[in-house]
């Protein structure tokens, strides 16, 4: 099969339109869920209360190291998405991006104070070092690849490195999930959630790539890197 978009089968134009409309539509709706998602958190942890810290409140300069920075990724994440579009704002996109890393790599410090001082199960440790380690190397991969020129690696190694940024977010979402919402929240179970609150979007993001990719729908020509001049 030939690609929309370079085919004739749906004109260029108009294969634009549409990827646009589904990506706005996507960062509309992450847009929402993150802010009702950081908002509870504000709602539980502004208030320097040890009855809402609970098991946090002996360890509360790490969780605000690691909220602060976890935040910023949070919020970040979709003005990157959105600055790889209008090639004219390549600076924001290299700015943002910076902070974006540094706000991960902060995050990451309080992630690591957390669990070195967390009264948790090892399985359940094991799975934030996990998401943590996962988080590092996505970014790590992303920075390689622009680095090197390589933007459309860039690019889907920057969007695994969101997947994992979301895994709080999705997390609280698989805990909704009717079926396990009755189950004991045993630490065998949180472990598992850990784990599919990053492994789950991750392989249904791929599988979603690779039937773009096999079946031509991306447009052709609507992404192309923004010139590396000026990069630091
Ligand atoms: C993706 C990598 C992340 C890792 C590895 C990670 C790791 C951790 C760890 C180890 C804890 C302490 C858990 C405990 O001791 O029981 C924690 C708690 C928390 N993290 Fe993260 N985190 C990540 C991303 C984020 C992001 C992006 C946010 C957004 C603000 C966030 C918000 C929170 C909150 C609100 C808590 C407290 C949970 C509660 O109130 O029950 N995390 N995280």
């Amino acid at each position: 099969m030939q690609p929309i978009g370079t085919s004739g089968i749906l004109p260029l134009a108009g294969a634009r339109v549409v990827w646009r409309l589904g990506f706005a539509i996507v960062l509309l709706a992450l847009a929402l869920i993150s802010s009702d998602f950081l908002q509870a958190v504000y709602n539980k942890y502004h208030r320097l209360d040890p009855a809402a810290y609970t098991m946090f409140w002996t360890r509360r300069g790490w969780l605000w190291t690691h909220l602060a920075g976890g935040a910023l990724t949070i919020i970040l994440g979709p003005i990157q998405f959105l600055t790889q579009w209008p090639r004219s704002l390549p600076q924001l996109h290299r700015w943002t991006g910076r902070i974006y890393l540094t706000g991960m790599l902060v995050a990451c410090v309080g992630a690591t104070g957390l669990i070195a001082n967390s009264p948790a199960p090892f399985a359940i440790r094991a799975a934030f070092a996990a998401t943590a380690l996962v988080w590092l190397t996505t970014a790590l991969s992303g920075l390689t690849a622009i680095r090197g020129g390589r933007a459309r690696s860039h690019r889907r190694w920057m969007l695994r490195n969101y997947i994992v940024t979301l895994s709080p977010i999705t997390f609280r979402a698989l805990l909704e999930v009717p079926g396990l919402i009755a189950l004991p929240p045993s630490p065998a179970m949180i472990a598992i959630l850990l784990w599919s609150s990053w492994l789950l979007p991750l392989l249904i993001s791929e599988a979603i790539y690779r039937i773009i990719d096999r079946a031509g729908l991306r447009p052709s020509g609507s992404f192309k890197p923004a010139p590396l001049s000026g990069a630091a």
